[in-house]
C-alpha cells in the first residue's frame, strides 16, 4: 500500500509518541525526553528512550516510529497500524489512487498471473478434454516426466476456459488481457482467449517465472504455433525456451546448443541435452546471443540441413560476428537433410544427436562456408568479389586482433581451395556454382 509521504508526516505530527508508549508502559520525564522499561524485553532497569519521533532501546536495540511501535506492540501489519492510529488521529486515510493500485498490482501479480494460467493448462491436460491433446504428445514420444517438467497443457476450444479457472483465484479480466491470455473483443463484444484448441508451451525466463505462451494446433493446420502477444513480462527478442532448465544442465557440464523449436528442445531434454534453448519464432537475436553466452564461452548452433537452414545460418554468423571476442565465440551444426533435432533423435537417439554436435564446426570454418557457398570463383572478377567478402566478414568483427586472424584463416582457406590439387586440376571453392541458390545476408558482404 503506497501511501502520500506528506499524510504519514501528518500522521505521526498528530501522534505524539510519549502519550502513545505511556499506555503501554511507565515513562519518566529525563531531561527533554522520556525513559521507561522496554515493553519488547523484560528489563528491570529503564533504558528505553522516547524522543519526538522516535523511540530506541539501549537494551534490545528495538526502535522506530509511532506506526512501527503500533506494529510492535500489537502485532498489526503496516495498514493495519496506519489505519488505527488515523482514527485516532481523526485523520482519513487516503485512498490510493486507482491508477497507483493498478501498476502495483500488476507489478506484483503478473508473475502469479502466468504461474496459474500455466497450472490451469496444466491441469486441463490430465482431464477427459484433455485427452487428444495428452495422447498426441505421448504419440510424439514424450513421457508423462517430460510433460511435467515442461508443464505443457492444454487450452480447450470452447470459450472462457480460461477465465473460468483464473477468475476463482481472485484475478481480474483486466489483469488476463495484460498478461496476454485474453484478447480484446471488437467493438463491445468481450474479451476472446487468446489461445483455444491448442497444446500449451508455457515459455519461462531465465529464473524459471512463466511469461509467455506457445500454443500448437493439434496435427495440421495453420498457423502451428501461435505465440504470446508481447507484454510487459514478455519481450520475444529476450527469451529462449528452456533457458531456465538450460542453465542446470550446462552448470552439471551439458553442451549448450540452440536449435530451431519447442518440441526440438524438449525432446533434447528428454534425450539427455540438457543444455538445448531455442528463439521464439525469430531469428536468433545479440541479446539471445549474450544468454547462450552467460552459459557456455562456445555455445553450438544447430540449423536445418536444407537452404533455409544455411540461410539461417548466416544471418546468425552475421549477428554474432560484431560480438565475438577471443573469450566467446560459437560453433556450428548441421542436421541431416529433413531430420529436425526432435525426428532425429526420435530416430536415432542419444547417439544420433551426439553425433551431430561432434560434428560441429568452429565458426571460422563455418563462417568460409557460409561466405563461399553457392558462389562462383572461376574468373578474376569473381575471385576478387569473394576475396572482397571474406574480408569484409572479418571486417566485422570489433575484436581488432581477432578480426585480423580471422582475415588470415579465411584468405589462407580461399588460396588453398584454388591450388592446383594432385590431379592438377584447379580446385573451385567447395560447392557447386549455384546463381538461383537464394542470397543469404552474409554473401552481400
Ligand atoms: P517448426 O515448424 O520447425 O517447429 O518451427 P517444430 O518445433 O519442429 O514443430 P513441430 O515439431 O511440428 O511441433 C520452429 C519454431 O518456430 C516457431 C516456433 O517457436 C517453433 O517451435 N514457429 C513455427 C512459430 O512461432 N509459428 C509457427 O507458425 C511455426
Ligand atoms: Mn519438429
Amino acid at each position: 500500500m503506497a501511501l502520500p509521504p506528506a499524510f504519514l508526516d501528518e500522521l505521526r505530527a498528530r501522534m505524539p509518541l510519549p502519550g502513545l508508549i505511556g499506555r503501554k508502559t511507565r515513562l519518566l520525564k529525563s531531561g527533554r525526553n522520556w525513559k521507561g522499561c522496554c515493553p519488547f524485553h523484560g528489563e528491570k532497569t529503564p533504558s528505553f528512550y522516547v524522543y519526538d519521533d522516535h523511540f530506541h532501546c539501549f537494551g534490545c536495540g528495538a526502535h522506530g516510529d509511532a506506526i512501527s511501535f503500533v506494529m510492535r506492540a500489537e502485532g498489526a501489519a503496516f495498514p493495519e497500524a496506519v489505519e488505527r492510529l488515523a482514527a485516532e488521529a481523526g485523520l482519513e486515510v487516503p485512498k490510493p489512487s486507482a491508477q497507483e493500485a493498478a501498476r502495483e498490482r500488476r507489478a506484483r501479480d503478473l508473475h502469479a498471473v502466468m504461474a496459474a494460467a500455466a497450472e490451469a493448462y496444466h491441469r486441463r491436460l490430465f482431464l477427459p478434454e484433455g485427452r487428444p491433446a495428452l495422447d498426441y504428445l505421448l504419440r510424439r514420444g514424450l513421457s508423462e516426466a517430460t510433460i511435467r517438467a515442461f508443464l505443457l497443457g492444454w487450452a480447450p476450444s470452447g470459450r472462457g476456459a480460461i477465465a473460468a479457472d483464473l477468475r476463482p483465484e481472485g484475478i481480474t479480466e483486466e489483469q488476463m488481457l495484460e498478461a496476454g491470455l485474453l484478447r480484446a473483443g471488437e467493438a463491445g463484444d468481450p474479451p476472446r482467449d487468446f489461445f483455444y484448441g491448442r497444446v500449451m508451451f508455457p515459455i519461462r525466463d531465465r529464473r524459471g517465472r512463466v511469461i509467455a505462451f506457445g500454443g500448437r494446433i493439434l496435427g495440421d493446420g495453420q498457423p502451428k504455433y501461435v505465440n504470446s502477444p508481447e507484454t510487459p513480462l514478455f519481450r520475444k527478442r529476450m527469451g529462449l525456451y528452456g533457458l531456465d532448465l538450460a542453465r542446470e544442465g550446462a552448470f552439471r557440464g551439458a553442451s549448450v546448443v540452440a536449435v530451431e523449436g519447442y518440441m526440438d528442445v524438449i525432446a533434447l531434454h528428454q534425450a539427455g541435452f540438457t543444455g538445448a534453448v531455442a528463439p521464439l519464432g525469430t531469428a536468433l537475436t545479440p541479446e539471445q546471443l549474450e544468454e547462450l553466452w552467460r552459459l557456455s564461452p562456445e555455445p553450438v548452433l544447430c540449423f536445418d540441413g536444407d537452404a533455409a537452414g544455411a540461410r539461417a545460418a548466416a544471418r546468425a554468423a552475421e549477428t554474432a560476428l560484431p560480438l565475438i571476442t577471443t573469450e566467446r565465440t560459437l560453433r556450428f551444426a548441421t542436421l541431416p537433410a529433413g531430420e529436425d533435432p526432435d525426428t532425429l533423435t526420435a530416430r536415432g537417439g542419444r547417439t544420433a544427436f551426439q553425433a551431430v554436435l561432434d560434428a560441429a564446426q568452429p565458426m571460422a570454418e563455418a563462417l568460409y562456408a557460409l561466405v563461399a557457398e553457392g558462389r562462383p570463383a572461376a574468373t578474376p572478377e569473381q575471385r576478387a568479389a569473394l576475396r572482397n567478402r571474406l574480408a569484409g566478414a572479418a571486417g566485422t568483427i570489433a575484436d581488432k586482433a581477432l578480426a585480423a586472424e580471422y582475415r588470415r584463416v579465411l584468405l589462407d582457406r580461399f588460396f588453398a581451395a584454388s591450388r592446383p590439387a594432385r590431379g592438377g586440376r584447379p580446385r573451385s571453392v567447395d560447392h557447386t556454382p549455384d546463381l538461383q541458390s537464394p542470397l543469404h545476408p552474409l554473401t552481400r558482404l
